[in-house]
This record gives C-alpha cells, structure tokens and sequence, in this order.
C-alpha cells in the first residue's frame, strides 16, 4: 500500500513539476515577445515624434544612433535620458533634449523638447503620459495643436514670466478645466530651454566632429549644480529609461 502511494506522490510531483516548467517557459517567451515589440514601437514613436520636431533636411547625421546620455535637475531625470543633436554640413545645427515634467496631474509627463542652434524652440512632443483623455491628452499634437503653441520661442522671448500658462499671467493657453498639465509641460520646456542655455557649449561643441565625439567629451563630467552628464553612443529612449526615471509613467499618448 505504502509504496503505491508514494508512486502516485511521485507521478503528481512530476505532472505538477512538469506544468510549473512549460508554464514559466511560455510567460518568459511571451513577456520577451511583449518587451521587444514595446521597444521597437518606442523607438519608433521616437523616430516619429524626431522627425516632426526637425524636418528631413535640416540634418545629415543620424539622431538616433547618435546621442548622449544627460542627467539634471532641470531636465528633470533621475537617471540620464537621451539627448541627440543634429548636424548639417558637419555643424550643429539643433540639439533634441529628452525632459521630464514631473507634476502632471496624473504623474510625469515625457517631452522631446527640440532646440534650434540659436536657443528657439524647434518643437516639442510628448512621448509618454497619463493624462484625463479629454482633459488633458490636449498635450498630444493628435487631440490639439497646443503642443505647436512653443515653436518660436525662446528663453528671451517670452521673458521668465511670460513661461506660465495665461491662468498664472504667462502667454501660454490653458485647457479649459484643465491647468495642471499645460502648466506642467510649460515648465518642463521653460527649464529645458535653461538647460540649453546653461550647456550649450558643450552639446554644441561638435566642431565638425560627430555626435559620438560630443558625448565622449562630455562624459563623466559632473556639473557644479551636481548634475552629471553622461554619454553612450548608438543609444535610444527604452522602456526601461523612461521607467527607471518615473516608474508611475506609462509611455502613451504620441505613441503609435
Ligand atoms: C477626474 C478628473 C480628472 C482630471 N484630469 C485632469 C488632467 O488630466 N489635467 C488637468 O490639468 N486637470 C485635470 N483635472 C482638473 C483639475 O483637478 C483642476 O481642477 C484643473 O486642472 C484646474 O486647475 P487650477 O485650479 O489649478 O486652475 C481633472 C479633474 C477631475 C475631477
């Protein structure tokens, strides 16, 4: 009897281990199918939301193979985030700052804010958010145009108090019932233009040389506010960046 009922111990340990294995197996595979297809349409809202910022032409290099990795307070990272930089005829001729708006209503909003050589913002997307559809998804260039509302402007212009929205006495629109994203992401885009300015030397310092180059010169150096700046060619906004920096931030919106 006894030896009969630890065969049948036996074969349901073995069934049971058995199931355990092929399931683990196919959540692995399956969760490895899931990662790669987010990353590859990140990086395709990436290339997208890049190539609406800076037109076709105004570049010659390739901004996504090229970039750098950039840590500060003022891009609100915790973790760097890429930055790329355009090059035309071997000169810089814009820089594309990932930053983070941390005080959205539902959390941190993710922005490419896309800065001409000269300090005028080239344009600005967002590439990740959870925002109240219809209330404050308007920060998607697909639900309004009020994301085009930066192009043009400049640290200068508007002056420092003009970067508020029209509730705060700024020149940028609010929503209607919705202040706390639009008044988000004009701060996040006034800070990185403060970024720019601060920096620009560096990201611009290209000299003819590739984007590569930049990053190598900028590496390991720790800015006096304690921000430090890092570099990693060939590298691009993944899931894990955007979590690693706001864990509570789900890529949405923009993206395809
Ligand atoms: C369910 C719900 C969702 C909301 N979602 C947003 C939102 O995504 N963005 C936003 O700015 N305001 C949102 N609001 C409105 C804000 O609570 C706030 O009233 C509004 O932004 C005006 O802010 P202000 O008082 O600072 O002008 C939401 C309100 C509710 C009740």
């Amino acid at each position: 009897m006894l030896p009969e009922i630890s065969r049948s111990m036996l074969k349901n340990a073995a069934v049971l281990g058995l199931f355990a294995i092929v399931t683990v197996g196919a959540v692995t595979l399956l969760q490895q199918g899931t990662a790669e297809r987010i990353q590859a349409a990140e990086r395709a809202a990436q290339v997208r939301a890049l190539g609406e910022i800076l037109p076709a032409g105004s570049y010659d290099n390739h901004l996504l193979d090229d970039s750098m990795q950039i840590q500060d307070r003022l891009l609100g990272n915790k973790s760097p985030l890429p930055a790329y930089v355009a090059i035309k005829d071997g000169r810089p001729s814009a820089v594309i700052l990932q930053a983070i708006a941390p005080d959205g209503y539902s959390g941190a909003i993710h922005l490419l804010v896309g800065i001409h050589a000269d300090g005028r913002v080239a344009g600005v997307r967002v590439i990740g958010h959870r925002e109240t559809p219809g209330l404050g998804d308007k920060i998607e260039l697909a639900k309004s145009p009020w994301i085009r509302s930066f192009e043009g402007k400049s640290l200068s212009s508007p002056e420092a108090e003009g970067w508020a929205v029209k509730k705060d006495r700024g020149e940028f629109d609010q929503f209607a019932g919705a202040t706390i994203t639009p008044r988000a992401v004009v701060g996040a885009v006034h800070r990185a233009l403060q970024y720019f300015d601060a920096h620009k030397a560096e990201l611009l310092a290209t000299g003819g040389e590739t984007t590569g180059a930049v990053g190598d010169a900028l590496e390991s150096r720790t800015e006096p506010a304690g921000a430090t700046v890092h570099s990693r060619a060939g590298s691009a906004a993944t899931r894990d960046e955007l979590q690693t920096n706001e864990p509570e931030a789900e890529p949405q919106g923009d993206q395809p």
